[in-house]
């Protein structure tokens, strides 16, 4: 399941954030890849470790903690901490497949990544090209959302990013392992939430409801792994 969510960060926090990144410096980001990511990725990234990476990242998972959405499509267990990209002059990101599994830096931890997140720092009319395409069983989707919107995707899809070949684009990206480990599985639970909050908003709390959202967290109880 691929999922917009819209205004994770506020347009000042995305104000914000972009005049922290222009302030710093970039490297090339194969520094972040294995070897067939590295052969097809053109793109620029702040250093992984520097203490404005983890500043900023910090800025968007607080952001994203306070998004209802997020959290009852992903069920985040963990999180590794975002990182920043930038195209432009033609640089782009190749098919390819996020890999499984990645260490946590500075904690020895490791994370399966069940989803892959993009946050959109440039509003899309800033840049040229520059589209993130992710293929399922249902084609190829192309994505360029507004700043401070969020794509979240499966991290088994294969995905590319398109060619920027005017202007900057600039995005946070991170992964969740998720409480729920199987996509369709977590899709259920979230068309489940979804419709319980609606009917709870049309109708009130009722018997109805209660027994609903019981049997929302028995098929989280039984599909989780905490
Ligand atoms: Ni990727």
């Amino acid at each position: 399941m691929m999922l917009h969510v819209p205004d994770v960060l506020t347009p000042e926090q995305v104000r914000g954030l972009r005049t922290a990144l222009q302030a710093t410096d970039w490297v090339d980001g194969r520094q972040t890849v294995g070897e067939q990511g590295a052969r097809v990725k053109r793109n620029r990234q702040l250093p992984e470790h520097s203490s404005v990476s983890r500043e900023l990242g910090k800025s968007v998972l607080t952001a994203l903690s306070r998004n209802q959405l997020f959290f009852s499509a992903a069920l985040p267990l963990r999180f590794v901490p975002p990182l920043f990209n930038r195209y432009e002059s033609g640089e782009h990101y190749g098919l390819h497949v996020d890999g499984a599994v990645r260490s946590v830096p500075g904690t020895g931890e490791q994370l399966r990544t069940d989803l892959s997140c993009t946050l959109f720092l440039s509003e899309p009319e800033e840049y040229e090209g520059g589209e993130l395409e992710v293929v399922d069983t249902y084609g190829t989707h192309e994505v360029k959302l507004p700043a401070g919107d969020l794509i979240v995707y499966p991290s088994t899809s294969l995905h590319r990013v398109q060619p920027v070949t005017q202007g900057a684009r600039v995005c946070s990206f991170f992964w969740v392992q998720s409480m729920v480990r199987e996509n369709h599985q977590r899709a259920m639970l979230f068309e489940l939430d979804q419709q319980i909050q609606k009917l709870r908003a049309r109708i009130g709390e009722c018997d109805e409801t209660v027994a609903l959202t019981g049997h929302y967290h028995n098929l989280l109880r039984l599909w989780s792994e905490v």
